[in-house]
This record gives structure tokens, sequence and C-alpha cells, in this order.
């Protein structure tokens, strides 16, 4: 049976009217009935500009979640790859809205979250073929701790997982709340940190980058 779009031959509609008609359907056979076989695909090894959701000097992530791809709508999931190069670091974020299952897929990857305040701190080196955990709301990251460029794959316990990058957000406040928050620092110096925080994915700690020759641009 021909879709509503192929029927009327109206011109493909953009992911947001995608979304807003998925929402809206009343079953899951009219949201099916709504997308073409094409639309159930995702490809994270040639993603549209608008599902790469991080680009840094040392790797990007490609995310499928439900603005990028909108047949995730009433799945409740999401997908992420990460490419991190050699000693890339997704830095520390968190997702306010999901969980994520991140599994190295040929990389070894070191580890960490802190899921709230007085939670322990949690560090692990996740080799290929291993999964982590990272709960809603925790403070976590990943890098590759080697030398060659790697992927992960993490999946999302909900279709908006969102992302927060710690660095990047918390310096987004204003400077002097910022400077106040970190003891006293003034304003120029706070403005001096804030400048120096890469995009993600980001170069890693120094241990790996002279282990494997590289500079830090
Ligand atoms: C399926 O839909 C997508 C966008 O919704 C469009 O780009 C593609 O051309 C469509 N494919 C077919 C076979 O109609
Ligand atoms: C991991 O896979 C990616 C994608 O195929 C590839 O570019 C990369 O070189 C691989 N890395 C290793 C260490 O095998």
């Amino acid at each position: 049976m021909a879709n509503f779009f192929t029927a009327y031959a109206l011109p493909a509609p953009t992911n947001e009217q995608s979304v807003a008609l998925l929402l809206t359907a009343a079953t899951e056979v009219d949201r099916i009935n709504l997308l073409n076989d094409t639309d159930f695909v995702f490809d994270f090894f040639n993603p549209a500009p608008d599902s790469i959701t991080a680009s840094g000097l040392d790797g990007h992530i490609v995310t499928a979640k439900r603005d990028t791809f909108p047949a995730l709508v009433g799945s409740g999931l999401a997908l992420s790859v990460g490419f991190l190069g050699p000693c890339g670091l997704n830095t520390p974020h968190t997702h306010p809205r999901a969980t994520e299952f991140n599994f190295a897929v040929n990389g070894t990857l070191r580890v960490g979250m802190m899921a709230e305040n007085d939670g322990r701190f949690v560090m692990n080196t996740v080799n290929p073929g291993q999964a982590t955990l990272f709960p809603r709301g925790a403070i976590h990251f990943e890098q590759n701790l080697g030398c060659d460029p790697v992927f992960f794959v993490a999946a999302f316990s909900d279709e908006d997982p969102g992302t927060s990058s710690l660095a990047n957000n918390f310096f987004g406040l204003p400077a002097d709340i910022v400077g106040a928050a970190m003891g006293g620092l003034g304003t120029m110096e706070v403005q001096g940190l804030d400048a120096a925080i890469p995009n993600n994915v980001a170069y890693g700690v120094d241990a790996c980058l002279s282990m494997c020759g590289i500079k830090r641009p």
C-alpha cells in the first residue's frame, strides 16, 4: 500500500515534519505507513551533516536520535557511534534523559563516571568486545588509549537523550559566577580557561599523547 507521501508525490518531508506526524500518529502501524523502507536505515559511516553531534580535533560523534532519524519515534531508543582519533577523548558530559550502554568495538577505552553528589567515582578499562553502563545523568567520559583511530557504539534509553558537555557549559555561565564557584578566580582568569576548552572530540591525556608521539595543538 502506498504511504501518504508516495501516494500524493509530495516532496520528501523534512525530519521535523516527519517527527511531528509520527508523534501524533495513533498507532505503530500508522507510523510505519508514514515512512518508506529506506527511512528505517541510518548510515553512521556516511551521516547527514545534522547527525554529526560532536566534531573536534581528535574525532567526531554521529547520533541517530529522534530528530536525525525519525523512525525512532515511539521506540524510546537512540544510538551513537563515536569515532575517536589516537588518544581521542569524548570529554566529560552527561545525558539528561538517557542511560547509556557503551560498547567498545575495536579499541581499548579508559572510561569513568560519577553519578551524583556523594556517589563513588567508577573507572574502568574497556576492551574491544566489552561494554559499560553510564546511568542517566552521570558525568562520564571515554578515552581511546591507543595510537590508532577506533570507534564505539553507544545505545541510549531515550529518543532524545541530550548531551551536556561539562566544561563547555560550566564556563558558559556568567564569568563572575564561575569565578566565585571556583573559589574566587578573576573574570580574566575564567575567560582564559574558557577560551582553552576544546570542542569534543578532543585530544586526551598527556601520557597517551607522548606514548603516541602526538603534540597537542
Ligand atoms: C524515502 O524518504 C526519504 C525522506 O523521507 C527520501 O529522501 C527518499 O527519497 C524516499 N525514498 C523513496 C524510495 O521514496
Ligand atoms: C576501527 O574501525 C574503524 C572503522 O572501520 C577503522 O577506521 C579503524 O582503523 C579501526 N581501528 C582499529 C584499531 O582497528
